[in-house]
């Protein structure tokens, strides 16, 4: 069935992007509902990023098509991807390191998607800014909020980066190895967010190395190797297949011998 209603909100189409000679994407194509929450794993250099890159626009593809909500946004500028509600994070947090933290959410705060949801209203946003960070953790009544960002330990950067995201009010948020960095109490009390945030209908892209943490929130994932999709499935599905074995863990997958019946 093909009506508007279960339309993918994303469609990725044998999307490609070589670099010189290397095929950083090779060919891939998936699709997601809305709503849905989509692993993407695979090892260092197999294009992960390079994917997110494709879909958000910083990088232009050399062959292929990304359509949201069913229109083509294939080699459009980030800041118009931005404006029609894809949201990502980076695996190299890009801040403002000058400015104080809530101050970084003031540029999607102020942008015209969210101009455009509330009305038209500018208004002061300082306090907008501080409720979200209060939201992701960044306790109001803490100095974090106030503090210049280039002064803040590396997993509050992770957070941030999200918070900024968040600002923009997406329908579909990307996050590239948002983990990475992060240490094992911030993992936890951020994965509960992103969860709360999927229920609460966010359609969720997430590229991570934490299986274990990934492989509890999503319903689907996605396997790159060396730039093309080897696997898609559930976790329990992908993490069958010797193909994806091999190339994840770096083992050749024999089946053992029978330990013996004898
Ligand atoms: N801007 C670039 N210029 C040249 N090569 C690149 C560039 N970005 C990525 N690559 C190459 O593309 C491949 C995929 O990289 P990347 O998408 O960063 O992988 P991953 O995120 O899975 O680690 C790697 O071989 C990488 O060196
Ligand atoms: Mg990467």
């Amino acid at each position: 069935m093909t009506t508007s209603s279960n339309e993918p909100i994303l469609r990725v189409e044998r999307l490609k992007k070589n670099f010189g000679g290397v095929l950083a994407v090779y060919d891939v194509s998936f699709e997601l509902k809305r709503g849905e929450f989509l692993g993407i794993i695979g090892p260092n250099g197999s294009g992960k990023t390079t994917l997110v890159n494709l879909i958000t626009g910083f990088v232009r593809p050399s062959g292929g098509r990304v359509l949201f909500k069913g229109k083509n946004i294939t080699g459009k500028m980030p800041y118009k991807i931005a404006d029609l509600g894809i949201a990502r994070t980076f695996q190299m947090v890009r801040l403002f390191y000058n400015l104080p933290a809530y101050k970084n959410l003031i540029i999607p705060l102020c942008s015209s998607r969210v101009r455009r949801m509330r009305g038209g209203k500018y208004g002061e946003k300082d306090d907008e800014a501080v409720d979200l960070l209060d939201d992701m953790g960044f306790e109001r009544d803490s100095y974090v909020p106030y503090k210049q960002v280039g002064t803040l330990p590396h997993g509050y950067l992770k957070r941030l980066d999200l918070a900024r995201a968040m600002a923009l009010r997406p329908e579909l948020l990307i996050l590239d190895e948002l983990f990475s960095g992060m240490s094992m109490s911030e993992v936890a009390s951020t994965l509960p967010l992103i969860e709360k945030f999927n229920r609460e209908g966010l359609t969720i892209i997430m590229i991570e190395h934490r299986l274990k943490e990934l492989f509890r929130v999503v319903d689907r994932v996605l396997v790159l190797n060396f730039g093309e999709k080897i696997a898609e499935g559930t976790p329990d599905e992908v993490m069958a297949e010797d193909e994806v074995k091999k190339a994840y863990l770096g083992i050749d997958v024999e089946i053992p011998p029978d330990p013996g019946t004898a």
